[in-house]
């Protein structure tokens, strides 16, 4: 990867105080990098800021600047993008029920607010623009493992905003030239992924409520399984698609994935395991099971041979891996 820190780059990071955001800014910064963030705080937070400022040295952290903005105003999006080499665009509404409950907003965010990024970024010349996409666009289509080509029907709001910046990204590339670079992330989990709220996903939340000794639900029969990713691969895959100079390799979309499939089961399984050594009441702990949930996929698994091929994308941590590697953080950081 040809990050050099003699010769930084500057980053926007859109959705910077968020999960996925937070955890490339830091990255970013512990390579040297100069780093502006872009975030409207809706669904981030100022301590996952603080986190970054803690895990950074200090001459790394001045090398970032925060700019609370939001990708619904254009001028917002202009003035992020001067001066910018790369754009990581990770901002928006992340949720499959967020969206059926309020599709309008999500669209904003996530539509609007991706053309007013895709028109900032062209006009401010940046050299790339790698953004966040999404293994819903898979929608009903029920091939497995996933591959790139192969969609079916949208199952969401949020599904149609995130294939609908694909097709935007493709017409930018046409039309004006850009280089862009869609990550079609597969359920990513680590540090900073919000525990809380109605729009939580599965790994935190349920290893905040096993922590706290409340009930964990699990939509279904637990057997819908997922490809899930841990944050480090996530970043590579961003870093990766951002520098890559095989030419071959721009105006594509990838598959962020391990490339293994678990179901809740499993996963319910594995937190546990990793648990009990320090929270003795899981050695009798049970999920409860509940009605499978409105606009969720059964099964997702990911081919990734293209992102392998293309961008030399190598995960570096299986889903166990990832679990062990985060679990502590998850202790010290659930409430
Ligand atoms: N986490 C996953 O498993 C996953 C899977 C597929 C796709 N994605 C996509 O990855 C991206 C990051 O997701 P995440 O999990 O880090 O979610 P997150 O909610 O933690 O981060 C999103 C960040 O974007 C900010 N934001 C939202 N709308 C904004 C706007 N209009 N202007 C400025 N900032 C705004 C939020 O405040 C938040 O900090 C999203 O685009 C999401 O759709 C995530």
């Amino acid at each position: 990867m040809n990050i050099q820190s003699k010769n930084p780059k500057t980053w926007l990071i859109t959705g910077a105080a968020g999960f996925i955001g937070s955890n490339l800014t830091e990255a970013l910064l512990k390579l040297d990098q100069t780093v502006v963030g872009l975030d409207n705080l809706s669904t981030g937070y100022r301590h996952n800021l603080d986190q970054i400022k803690d895990g950074v040295a200090p001459s790394q952290w001045g090398r970032f600047r925060f700019v609370e903005g939001d990708t619904r105003y254009p001028e917002h999006c202009r003035n992020a993008c001067q001066g910018i080499d790369y754009v990581l665009h990770q901002a928006a509404l992340g949720s499959v029920p967020r969206s059926i409950a309020d599709p309008a907003l999500t669209n904003e965010n996530n539509i609007t607010g991706f053309v007013n990024m895709l028109v900032a970024a062209r006009d401010a010349k940046v050299r790339r623009f790698v953004y966040a996409a999404s293994s819903s666009t898979y929608g009903d289509h029920p091939g497995l493992p996933k591959m790139e080509d192969t969609i079916g029907r949208p199952l969401s709001p949020y599904a149609v905003t995130k294939y609908v910046n694909e097709l935007y990204a493709d017409v930018f590339a046409r039309c004006y030239g850009m280089n862009t670079i869609g990550l079609r992330y597969f359920n990513i989990f680590g540090p900073r992924q919000d525990p809380e709220g109605a729009y939580a996903a599965v790994i935190p939340k349920w290893i905040a409520a096993m922590i706290a000794n409340q009930p964990v639900y699990i939509n279904g029969d637990g057997e819908t399984s997922r490809d899930f990713c841990y944050i480090d691969n996530a970043v590579q895959a961003n870093l990766l698609a951002a520098t890559t100079e095989n030419t071959d390799a721009l105006n594509h979309v990838y598959n962020v994935a391990v490339g293994e499939r678990t179901t809740l089961n499993q996963l319910f399984e594995y937190i546990r395991s990793h648990l009990i050594p320090q929270f003795a009441h899981l050695k009798e702990f049970f999920p409860i099971y509940r009605e499978f949930r409105e606009g969720d996929v059964r099964h997702s698994l990911a081919d990734i041979s293209k992102a392998k091929s293309l961008l030399g994308y190598a995960p570096s941590h299986r889903i166990d891996q990832g679990l062990k590697t985060a679990m502590s953080w998850y202790i010290a950081h659930t409430p």
